[in-house]
C-alpha cells in the first residue's frame, strides 16, 4: 500500500477576506522539515522580517541575523528555527502540528509582503516509529519508502551516515565513494519508479541505520522528511553437518515418496486387472 507521504500543495488564493493572490498554502507531514523561500536575492543591505501570527520571529538588519528574541518564540521552536543569511529563506525543521499557521515574510526595503500558510499534519504513531527488519544473512531485503514519488523528488539513502545511493530527476547513483564500493559492491540495486533499495546477498556486516531523505521542492518551499530502516542481518547459524543433515533428510523424504507412489499404481494396476 502506498502512502502519501508528502504533499506539497501551492495554491493561489483568489479575492475574498483579505487574502492576497499570491498566498501561498502549504501542507506537510509532522517531523518533516519545511523550508519558506523568499524569492528574492537579499544583498547585505536588505532588511528581512518574518512572523509567525503576528508574532516575530526572525530578522536580518545588515549584517545581523537574529532568531527568536523573546521567550514564547524560544519556547515554540527551541533551535528548529534556521535563516539563510544570503537569501532571507526560514527553515522550520522537525515541524510540530503547533506550527501550523501563517509565516509572514516582510521585505522591509521594499515593503513588499508574502504570506504561507503552513498546515502540519499528524503522523499516526504507527507510521512515525523507525522501520525494524530482521533477515537471514544470504537473503535480500527491500526497503520501500511507500511514497508516492514526485518526477522533482531528491531522494538520498545513507547507511550508518555514509551516502550510498542518489536519485536526483532522472540521475541515480548507486555507491560514488570506494568505501561504499567496497561494502556493497554489486549487492545494491536502486528502483527508480519507487526509490526503494535492495539488498542482495546480505552479509551480517550490512547491519545498522539506512536513512532515507526525500526532498520535494517546488518554487518557493522545499519540504524534506526522512525515513529510517534498523537492519538486522543475523547469521543463517546452520553448520556444513547441519545442511548436510538436512539433505539427508530430504533426499530420504523424497525416496519414500517415490516408493509410496509406485505402491499404489501397482495396486490401483492391480485392481484393474481383476
Ligand atoms: C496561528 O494561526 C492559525 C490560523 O489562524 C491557528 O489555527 C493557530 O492555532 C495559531 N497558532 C498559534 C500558536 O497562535
Ligand atoms: C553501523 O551501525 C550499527 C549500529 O550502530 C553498528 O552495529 C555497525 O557496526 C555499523 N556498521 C558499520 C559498517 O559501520
Amino acid at each position: 500500500m502506498k502512502n502519501l507521504f508528502i504533499f506539497l500543495l501551492i495554491l493561489p488564493y483568489h479575492g475574498s477576506s483579505g487574502v492576497g493572490a499570491d498566498d501561498v498554502s502549504v501542507s506537510v507531514m509532522e517531523r518533516d522539515s519545511v523550508t519558506l523561500h523568499t524569492g528574492v536575492k537579499t544583498n547585505q543591505q536588505e532588511e528581512v522580517a518574518w512572523y509567525f501570527n503576528d508574532t516575530r520571529i526572525a530578522r536580518i538588519t545588515g549584517d545581523q541575523s537574529k532568531i527568536c528574541t523573546d521567550d514564547e518564540c524560544k519556547e515554540r521552536f527551541r533551535d528548529r528555527l534556521k535563516l539563510d543569511h544570503q537569501t532571507g529563506s526560514l527553515t522550520i525543521r522537525d515541524i510540530r502540528t503547533t506550527d501550523s499557521g501563517k509565516y509572514r515574510l516582510v521585505i522591509i526595503s521594499s515593503g513588499s509582503e508574502k504570506i504561507f500558510r503552513v498546515a502540519v499534519n499528524d503522523v499516526p504513531a504507527a507510521r512515525r516509529d523507525e522501520k525494524t527488519k530482521s533477515v537471514v544473512e544470504g537473503q535480500s531485503v527491500t526497503l520501500d519508502p511507500g511514497v508516492t514519488k514526485n518526477l522533482n523528488d531528491v531522494m538520498t539513502w545513507h547507511f550508518n551516515e555514509t551516502l550510498i545511493a542518489e536519485i536526483t530527476g532522472d540521475q541515480s547513483k548507486i555507491c560514488s565513494d570506494v568505501q561504499s564500493k567496497e561494502r556493497f559492491r554489486d549487492r545494491l540495486k536502486l528502483d527508480h519508479q519507487t526509490g526503494s533499495l535492495t539488498i542482495t546477498d546480505t552479509r551480517t556486516t550490512d547491519s545498522g541505520l539506512y536513512k532515507l531523505q526525500i526532498s520535494s521542492s517546488s518554487s518557493v518551499v522545499v519540504v524534506t522528511s526522512l525515513k529510517s530502516f534498523s537492519i538486522s542481518i543475523t547469521a543463517s547459524g546452520l553448520s556444513a553437518g547441519e545442511i548436510a543433515g538436512i539433505c539427508a533428510a530430504l533426499l530420504l523424504l523424497i525416496a519414500a515418496s517415490v516408493c509410496v507412489f509406485y505402491f499404489y499404481k501397482r495396486r490401483v494396476k492391480r485392481k484393474g486387472e481383476y
